[in-house]
């Protein structure tokens, strides 16, 4: 098993990454000194894979768990949802002491997270996160939330779980379409942060792309690494957090606007994080040859690196861009890369280089 630390103070905790992992979820909650009555939350699709595997080893350590469902998909990351699971949590009685195991990808995360960071002012909260995206991503960092009709986490909280669990065996069940999605943040931490892991990925792709255990262990465990560092540094995104949305800015404007549903998150941030290297070729002096490196190592996973858009779908995309949290005094601004492994953030864009590059 490996072994990652975010280091936050009081708020610190481990990030364990390795096989069959979910068998020890009850013994590493005991280690914690958790309370005895908790509350699994987890998907329709998940729970019918790990649900039994989740209660029998609560229970077996002395716990007493529920099991909360919801249904699979974005649409459960809303406030009638969190509703829905603060009055089963209430009608198990689960108090201050009690806690949440949050079983599944993003949504599950994002969700369950919100509902422990809130629910009686904040009740302890585990992670196991069971696709590619929430391991390397999502369950590591403390973002919680839901969405509003007006757009996507426009309400949440930065909450912290107390341990994150990542069973590299969930990922066998995980739909391929999925997996690749994952594959997309994964090569953003080497473009961010590392060019020996992007170099790791041009090599080792092959493997990666079979779910080869070893490869992977390492991989989870190193972008977990550089998750936990930057987080470390900026938990609440005053600034080096920002370098985590590389490709992202226009990756959430390419979502919006062409319909939640018709990409996935990855896949609309793999384009996203193409057309930023296109930028950073103009605005950065990112060179030829590692804008093709990127782009082709997105190719070679299976992702999409382009999109054409007709006048409609171009305006749409603009407006969407507009309401992005990270615009800041009406501005847009992106992350850029130099090079492969360093970025800079808070770079302007101007519009018609923007479109330039989303042909
Ligand atoms: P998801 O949670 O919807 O999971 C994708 C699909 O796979 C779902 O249908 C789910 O039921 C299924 N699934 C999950 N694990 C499975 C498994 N092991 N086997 C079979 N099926 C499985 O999507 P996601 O991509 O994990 O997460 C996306 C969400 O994460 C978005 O809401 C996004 O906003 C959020 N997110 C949050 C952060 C953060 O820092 N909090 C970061 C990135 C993304
Ligand atoms: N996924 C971006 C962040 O955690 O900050």
């Amino acid at each position: 098993m490996r072994i990652v630390q975010v280091s936050l103070g009081r708020r610190s905790y481990r990030i364990q990454i390795g096989a069959g992992l979910l068998s020890r979820l009850g013994a590493d909650c005991a280690r914690l000194g958790l309370g005895r009555r908790c509350a699994v939350v987890t998907d329709a699709n998940v729970g019918r894979h790990f649900a039994k595997a989740a209660l029998r080893s609560l229970s077996s350590s002395g716990f007493d768990p529920v099991l909360i469902t919801v249904p699979a998909g974005e649409k459960s990351k809303r406030l009638a949802i969190v509703e829905r699971c603060y009055d089963q949590l209430a009608a198990h009685r689960l108090e201050r002491s009690s806690f949440l195991v949050a079983l599944g990808g993003g949504v599950v995360g994002d969700l369950a997270g919100f509902v422990a960071a809130t629910y009686l002012r904040g009740i302890p909260f585990v992670q196991v996160p069971t696709t590619l995206l929430a391991q390397v991503d999502s369950s590591v960092g403390g973002k919680t939330g839901v969405n509003l009709k007006a757009g996507k986490n426009l309400v949440g909280s930065f909450y912290q779980p107390r341990l994150v669990l990542c069973d590299l065996d969930t990922l066998k069940t995980l739909p391929k379409r999925e997996y690749i999605s994952g594959l997309a943040e994964v090569i953003k931490y080497g473009i961010i942060s590392d060019a020996r892991l992007f170099a790791r990925l041009e090599r080792a792709l092959p493997l990666l792309l079979r779910r080869h255990p070893a490869t992977l262990a390492d991989v989870v465990a190193r972008c977990c690494q550089i998750k936990a560092a930057v987080v470390g540094e900026d938990e609440t995104e005053g600034g080096l957090r920002a370098i985590l949305n590389f490709g992202h800015t226009l990756g959430h404007a390419i979502e919006n606007s062409s319909g939640y549903g018709k990409y996935l998150h990855g896949e609309a941030i793999a384009i996203g994080q193409v057309a930023a290297a296109r930028l950073s070729q103009n605005l950065l002096g990112l060179s030829a040859a590692e804008v093709q490196r990127i782009e082709q190592l997105f190719v070679r996973a299976g992702l999409p690196v382009s999109l054409r858009l007709n006048p409609v779908q171009r305006k749409k995309l603009f407006a969407a861009l507009k309401l992005d949290k990270k615009v800041s005094a009406g501005e847009v601004r992106f992350v850029l890369a130099k090079k492969i492994g360093v970025v800079v953030r808070g770079q302007r864009v101007p519009p018609e280089m923007i479109s330039a590059v989303l042909p």
